[in-house]
């Protein structure tokens, strides 16, 4: 969920228009130029000056046609208008609501697990997305984010430098990639939210350090939920481990409080900031879900208004529970059969 900052908005990479845009995807050829010669694309320019930058980096493919959803499945009420109407929800939620919650919960995490073991290398993002579509179909859950602000997808797809909010399109998964999954249920007119990051092939040690990291930061702010405590307390947790490995902690996309809604206006922040001084109480619920970065923590978007990258390129990786705040410590909604390594209960 990006709350703090508006959405940085970066000018395209050559000049403005559709020559540009075609040429930006078009297919580099076998044999690669010399830094000095001329580009591939045509453009005229230095190698070095024009596509170099994109070397091994991840482009935008082809989005295909949005899915639909069977009217038995009962709809979140952005889901025919794609405008989200915020209002005031109790941010303790009563017992009712909770069990509907941890359905919720189950079933995203169910699902998630079941994309995971989908990421192989030539796999694109859009089968995963049309798998997973049909998993939530099974499950009598609405895919959250489908039409959520206008969003195409059932699933948010994010590869290598996409720090979040990747649309499904016609990329290959290519071996070496790392890819977070990010799914959200809507069953019982409540939402569950989780994501993993997931390994395609044979990854590189750097990547598998920093995806094992991340998935201990998330569990070591999870471990800072503790009824009566600020929520500073959380991010404070996160941050520090990040920092222990010389790691970033993008700032700019935080977790939320969720229930009725996907988000409500609860931000729980990733990093230390004293100002987050609310008390964690019982029945509160609400998502945990660092993005942490090789490099910089600064993002970009792409022009498709939703896909945030690292402005240096280097990789990032994200892992999301959805928790509650229980009498004398913390409940993972999301965890039922959650893929979850470096959880507590493994260590
Ligand atoms: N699931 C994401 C989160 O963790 C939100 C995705 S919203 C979308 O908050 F519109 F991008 F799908
Ligand atoms: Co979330
Ligand atoms: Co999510």
């Amino acid at each position: 969920m990006t709350i703090r900052n508006p959405r940085l908005r970066c000018p395209p990479r050559s000049g403005v228009g559709s020559l540009g845009t075609m040429l930006q995807s078009a297919v580099p050829p076998a044999v690669l130029p010399q830094a000095n010669e001329a580009c591939w694309c045509g453009s005229g320019r230095k190698y070095k000056r024009c596509h170099k930058p994109l070397e091994g980096k991840v482009l935008p493919g082809v989005i295909s046609p949005t899915l639909t959803v069977p009217e038995h499945i009962e709809r979140p009420p952005y889901a025919d208008t794609g405008i989200v109407q915020r209002w005031a929800e109790d941010r303790v939620k009563s017992p009712e609501v909770i069990e509907r919650m941890r359905h919720a919960g189950a079933v995203a995490a169910e699902i998630l697990r079941l994309a995971g073991d989908l990421c192989q290398p030539g796999v694109t993002t859009d089968e995963i997305d049309k798998a997973v579509h049909q998993m939530y179909i099974d499950r009598g859950a609405y895919p959250s984010t489908l039409n959520y602000h206008g969003y195409r997808k059932s699933l948010c797809t994010s590869v290598n430098e996409v720090i979040c909010h990747g649309i499904p399109d016609s990329r290959p998964l290519q071996d070496g990639d790392i890819v977070n999954l990010d799914v959200t249920a809507y069953i019982g007119g409540v939402h569950g939210d989780s994501n993993a990051t997931f390994f395609v092939g044979d990854v590189d040690p750097a990547s598998r350090d920093l995806v094992r990291v991340t998935e201990e930061c998330m569990w070591h702010g999870i471990e800072a939920v503790v009824p009566g405590r600020p929520f500073s307390d959380i991010g404070r947790a996160i941050e520090a481990h990040a920092k222990k490995h010389r790691y970033g902690v993008v700032k700019a996309f935080v977790g939320h409080g969720i229930g009725q809604q996907f988000h409500t206006d609860l931000q729980i922040l990733h990093y230390y900031d004293p100002r987050s001084s609310a008390l964690m109480r019982p029945g509160m619920t609400f998502t945990i879900e660092p993005m942490i970065t090789l490099g910089s923590p600064q993002h970009r978007t792409w022009d498709d208004g939703w896909t945030a990258v690292t402005t240096d390129g280097k990789r990032t990786a994200q892992f999301e529970h959805t928790v509650l705040v229980t009498d004398d410590g913390v409940e993972v909604l999301t965890a039922p059969g959650a893929v979850s390594p470096s959880a507590p209960w493994h260590r």
